[in-house]
């Protein structure tokens, strides 16, 4: 586990008592020696990584009620437990109301300490996954929402951010599933236009002969089956942004329309009685290669300079590993989550996998394997067994060493042919079957010893 956690007290024995309960149970620890102290570390908490906050009540320089209120409107929303030598009522409805997450009297037992972390934790997990997807349903997600370690991500993003201000389309690159969506959605959330709809239109699922309908709207009757008046993808974005998802599948003819959309600024419901004035904000995305299918044919020049005014890659996950640990811990969170299991975290031996894994399908893949993950772990933790799916085989193969060591027992348990017995004899398929089934059993547990002889080790470089 590696949440951070500040412990703020003026008594430096309850410091160091409360620091080594704390390592023990595999968080890292932060010492603030006072109230001033305190708030000034949790006020930039996030910055520091710090992810709970452990607060004496009393303190000479600064009351811990005070620190409390003080935070709270700041702003500042990680969970805050209150220690106190003071067991009364009065005292704990205090504390909560000033917005302690919890309240635990002094002497603090180990287990009772473990016991408010994990489900202050837990709690502030799903506040903030609450928090996301209201935001994303309000069209304000944002840049902070996603994970950037990795410098070329962080660059990505600091240059949309400068983009998402201006007005100008932006067409987004990258290789499936490396977040290009994402990525619109807070451009969107971070321009001007927050707040206002965010219409996606896959362009690669658009059925050829309804394009001009889906795209701009029809009127009641104008052909058949069109039994109601419906107004368009440009429409329904007019005010907000159109995001053109797999722009690069856009059909010819349907290009020349889009275009001519675009540099009109209305649009021709089919049926109408003539063109609508609508103000969008256009994103576009492609994994494919636009300039290429241009020399091809496959893509209007005149299209592509409209909609790539800005163009930005999105780097493939395996160029940007940085990422992968906050990646795997928020993805975990979030199938903890939505599945209700209690899961600790990673060990280090699956951590390691995820991070040197291939991930071709990118950072969806990442969350496809990972959810699957939370379903199939037996324990409390998540180990490299657990990491099946579409990714498992592309972890296996970078990971040499691991497969080694696992085929060491096995080969060793392999007799010269396992066809022939000890005279040259050929043997009964029964038998060959046999000992194949037992040689696979002691595979298996091996493998399992593999991972118990790490379990001491797991515990404590677990993550999450
Ligand atoms: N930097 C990031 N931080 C957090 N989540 C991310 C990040 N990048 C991608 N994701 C998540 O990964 C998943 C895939 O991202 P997204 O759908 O945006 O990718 P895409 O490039 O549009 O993929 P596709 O080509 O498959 O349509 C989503 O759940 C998204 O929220
Ligand atoms: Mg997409």
């Amino acid at each position: 586990m590696d949440h951070k956690i500040l412990i703020a007290d003026d008594d430096s024995m309850q410091r160091r008592h409360l620091a080594a309960i704390l390592g023990a149970q595999g968080y890292t620890t932060e010492m603030a020696e006072g109230g001033a102290d305190a708030l000034a570390q949790l006020r930039t908490a996030t910055r520091t990584g710090i992810r709970l906050a452990l607060l004496d009540l009393h303190m000479p320089d600064l009351d811990g009620i005070q620190v409390l209120e003080q935070v709270r409107r700041d702003g500042v929303t990680l969970p805050i437990l209150v220690l106190t030598s003071d067991g009364s009522v009065a005292r704990a409805v205090d504390a909560m109301r000033a917005g302690a997450t919890d309240f635990i009297v002094k002497p603090a037992s180990p287990e009772r300490l473990d016991v408010s972390i994990r489900n202050a934790l837990a709690l502030s997990n799903l506040s903030r996954e609450v928090d996301r997807l209201s935001r994303q349903v309000q069209n304000r997600l944002s840049f902070a929402d996603l994970v950037a370690v990795s410098p070329v991500t962080r660059e990505a993003i600091a240059l949309a951010r400068r983009v998402a201000r201006s007005d100008m389309p932006v067409l987004i690159e990258g290789e499936s599933g490396t977040g290009k969506e994402v990525f619109a959605r807070a451009i969107h959330g971070e321009s001007e236009r927050a707040g206002a709809p965010f219409v996606a239109v896959n362009c690669g699922a658009l059925p050829a002969a309804l394009v001009e309908s889906i795209l701009f709207g029809h009127e009641k009757g104008a052909f058949t089956g069109a039994s109601e008046r419906r107004s368009g993808k440009f429409q329904e974005a007019s005010g907000g942004t159109l995001f053109l998802d797999e722009v690069g599948e856009l059909p010819l003819d349907a290009q020349v329309k889009l275009l001519r959309a675009i540099q009109s600024g209305e649009v021709d419901p089919v049926g109408g009685k003539g063109p609508v004035q609508v103000d969008i904000r256009l994103v576009s995305a492609t994994n494919r290669d636009l300039t290429a299918m241009i020399t091809k044919g496959g893509f209007r020049e005149d299209l592509y300079y409209r909609i790539g005014v800005f163009p930005m890659t999105l780097p493939p996950l395996r160029e940007r590993r940085g990422d992968i640990p906050r990646l795997a811990r928020m993805f975990l969170a979030r199938a903890i989550a939505a599945e209700g299991r209690s899961i600790e975290g990673f060990s280090t031996t699956a951590m390691e996998a995820l991070t040197q894994g291939a991930w071709p399908g990118n950072v969806r893949q990442l969350e496809n394997t990972i959810q699957r993950a939370v379903i199939l772990a037996d324990g409390m933790t998540i180990r490299p067994g657990d990491l099946h799916g579409p990714g498992a085989g592309a972890i296996v193969e970078t990971r040499p060493a691991a497969v080694e060591r696992v085929r060491a027992p096995f080969d060793q348990t392999l007799g010269q042919s396992p066809f022939l017995d000890v005279d040259g004899d050929i043997r009964r398929l029964t038998e060959i079957e046999a000992d194949v089934i037992a040689q696979a059993l002691t595979l298996y547990r091996k493998i399992e010893d593999y991972q118990l002889d790490k379990t001491g080790q797991d515990a404590h470089g677990s993550e999450v």
